[in-house]
C-alpha cells in the first residue's frame, strides 16, 4: 500500500493531509525568526553573527512528522547559508547550533544532514487556494535563498511531482496486472505511466518561463552545492558537536530535558545522543575531536523519488559512471567539457543514481525497494513479445492485437523517459554549459577573480550540485534508457 510508504495515492510524494507546516512551535521560534530573515542577513553579511547566536535547541520537543520535516527544511536553508555566504569566504566549520540538530532532524527522516531535494521541494510547497488544483497555477514556495528565479526552479520541480503522481498507484497495479496475467489491466496502466512521463516533461520545459539561467547559474546554484568533491571544502564539512556516527537517542516525554539556561534545551548536548563508532565518521588525525567531517553531495532533481520509481518499474537501468571523473585540476583550470578527458585514478566509478536515493526520506527509499522487489513488468513484456506461440494463442487475454498494443504501449514509456532525459540535457546546457562559457567571455563581473566564491562557483562547472560530471553523467543515463526498448528478438 503506497500510504505504508509516506506515498500519497493523488499527491505521491507531496506531503499532503495535512500539508507542510508553515512555522514550528516554541521552542524553536528562534529558528523561524532566522529563516524569515535569511536573504536579508545574507545581504548585509552578518548572517553567520547571527546563527553563531542561536540557542543550541533540543529536537526532543518536535512532536509530528510534519513538525520534523519543517524543522530539517528551516536547518538545511539556514545551515547551507551559514557555509556559502554571500560573496566571501566559505565556512568551514558548521557550529553546533546548527550541525546537531540538523544531523538529528535528517537522521529521524532518513536524510542527510545536507540541502536535499526534500527541503527545498518536497516540504517547501503550499497550496495558493488550499481548495485550488495542484499545478503551477497554484503552487508557491516557503522558501528561498535569492527570491523569485530560485523559487520558480523548484516550483516546476514540485510540479512535475504533480504531474507524476499517478503513475505511482498506475505502477502498482500493472505489477497486480502481471500477477493476474491481465493484460487490459496492464494496458491500462502502462497508458497512465506514459501519460504521466510525457505530463513531466511537459511541465519540466517550463523551467524557460520564468528561471533565468543567469541568474540561477550564478546567484542560485552555488546554494545548492554540496561538500563531497568540493574544492574549498576538501576535507567536507566539519559538524560541530556531532560526534562519529551520532545516532539520536529518541527519549520519552518523561525522559526530556527542560527548557532551561541561555544554551537553551542542549544545554547538556552531548548527553541526547548516543555514539556508536562507524568507520565512515571516524574523525581524522588532527582534528578536534568534539565533532566530524562529513562530506555530502548538494541538491539535485536527481533526488526526486518519483524519476527513480519510474526507472525501476520500467526496468531502466543504471550503471556506475563509466565516463571519466574530472580531477581537481581540471576544475580550476576552467576545462568546461563534454568528455572530461583526464581520469582521476583515485575515484572508482560511482553509481550516482543509486547514490542519490540515500538522499530522499527514507520511506521513499523504501518505497523504491518495494519496487524493486515487485515482478519485472519489462520482463513480462519482453517474454509475451516473443512467446514462440504469439500469432496462434487464442487464450482470452493474449490475443495477439491486445499483446501488441502491451509493447507499443511499454515502448512509449521508454520513449517518454528518452525524451525527458534528452530535453533535461537541453535545460542542463541551457543553464550551466552555456553560462559557464559565457562566464569565460565576458569576464567576472561582481567578484574578485581567486575569490573563495568565486572558486565555488567555477567548481560547479565541471559538476553538477549532486556532485556528478554533469553532462557525461546525464548522457550516460539518457542511452542507458533506450536500452529497456522490448522488441521482437
Ligand atoms: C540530474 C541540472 C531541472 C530531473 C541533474 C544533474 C544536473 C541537473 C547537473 C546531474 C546531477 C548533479 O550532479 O547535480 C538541472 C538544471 C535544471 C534541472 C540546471 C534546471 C534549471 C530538473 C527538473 C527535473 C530534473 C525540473 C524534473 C524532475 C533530474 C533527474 C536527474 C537530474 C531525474 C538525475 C539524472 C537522471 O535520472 O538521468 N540535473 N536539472 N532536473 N535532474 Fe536536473
Ligand atoms: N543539480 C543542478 C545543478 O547542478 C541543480 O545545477
Amino acid at each position: 500500500k503506497l500510504e505504508d510508504y509516506d506515498v500519497d495515492p493523488v499527491h505521491g510524494f507531496l506531503p499532503v493531509n495535512p500539508p507542510p507546516l508553515r512555522r514550528l512551535p516554541e521552542p524553536y521560534g528562534p529558528w523561524e525568526s532566522m529563516l524569515d530573515d535569511l536573504s536579508a542577513l545574507l545581504l548585509a553579511g552578518g548572517l553567520r553573527k547571527v546563527v553563531e547566536k542561536l540557542p543550541l535547541l533540543s529536537t526532543d520537543f518536535l512532536a509530528s512528522e510534519r513538525e520534523w520535516q519543517r524543522a530539517y527544511l528551516v536547518l538545511s536553508f539556514i545551515g547551507q547559508a551559514y557555509v556559502w555566504g554571500y560573496n566571501q569566504d566559505v565556512a568551514e566549520i558548521l557550529p553546533m547550533v546548527i550541525a546537531m540538530p540538523w544531523h538529528s532532524t535528517a537522521q529521524h527522516l532518513g536524510l542527510k544532514p545536507v540541502i536535499t531535494y526534500a527541503a527545498v521541494e518536497l516540504y517547501n510547497y503550499r497550496l495558493l487556494d488550499p481548495s485550488g488544483p495542484y499545478d503551477l497555477s497554484n503552487f508557491a514556495v516557503m522558501h528561498s535563498f535569492t527570491g523569485n528565479d530560485e523559487s520558480w526552479f523548484y516550483l516546476v520541480s514540485i510540479a512535475t511531482e504533480a504531474v507524476g503522481a499517478p503513475a505511482l498507484s498506475a505502477i502498482v497495479a500493472a505489477m497486480h496486472a502481471i500477477v493476474d496475467e491481465d493484460l487490459p489491466c496492464l494496458n491500462k496502466s502502462l497508458d497512465t505511466i506514459a501519460a504521466a512521463i510525457e505530463g513531466i516533461t511537459k511541465v519540466m520545459m517550463r523551467m524557460y518561463e520564468r528561471n533565468d539561467p543567469h541568474i540561477f547559474y550564478h546567484r542560485v546554484r552555488p546554494y545548492l552545492a554540496g561538500w563531497e568533491h568540493s574544492s574549498e571544502l576538501p576535507h567536507g564539512l566539519f559538524y560541530e558537536g556531532v560526534l562519529a556516527a551520532t545516532t539520536y537517542s529518541n527519549k520519552s516525554p518523561a525522559e526530556r530535558s527542560p527548557i532551561h539556561g541561555v544554551k537553551g534545551v542542549f544545554s547538556n548536548a552531548f548527553s541526547t545522543y548516543n555514539t556508536v563508532p562507524s568507520v565512515e565518521d571516524i574523525p581524522k588525525s588532527g582534528e578536534a575531536i568534539n565533532g566530524t567531517y562529513r562530506k555530502y553531495a548538494g541538491a539535485s532533481a536527481g533526488q526526486s523519488s518519483m524519476i527513480h520509481c519510474l526507472d525501476v518499474a520500467l526496468g531502466i537501468e543504471h550503471n556506475p559512471t563509466k565516463t571519466a571523473r574530472c580531477t581537481s585540476a581540471q576544475v580550476s583550470n576552467d576545462s568546461l567539457t563534454d568528455t572530461c578527458p583526464v581520469v582521476d585514478p583515485t575515484t572508482p566509478p560511482i553509481n550516482h543514481i543509486h547514490e542519490m536515493r540515500k538522499y530522499m526520506p527514507g520511506s521513499h527509499r523504501a518505497f523504491i525497494q518495494a519496487l524493486e522487489r515487485g515482478p519485472s513488468i519489462r520482463q513480462f513484456v519482453h517474454d509475451i513479445v516473443n512467446h514462440p506461440m504469439r500469432d496462434m494463442d487464442n487464450t482470452p487475454g493474449h490475443d495477439p492485437a491486445v499483446v501488441d498494443e502491451v509493447s507499443r504501449l511499454y515502448n512509449r514509456c521508454v520513449e517518454g523517459m528518452r525524451t525527458f532525459r534528452d530535453r533535461h540535457l537541453q535545460i542542463v546546457a541551457t543553464y550551466i554549459v552555456l553560462q559557464a562559457k559565457k562566464r569565460k567571455e565576458v569576464g567576472h563581473f561582481d567578484r574578485p577573480p581567486g575569490s573563495a566564491s568565486t572558486r565555488v562557483r567555477q567548481s560547479l562547472q565541471a559538476r553538477g550540485t549532486g556532485g556528478t560530471d554533469l553532462i557525461p553523467f546525464l548522457k550516460q543515463s539518457r542511452d542507458e534508457t533506450s536500452e529497456a526498448r522490448v522488441q521482437l528478438e
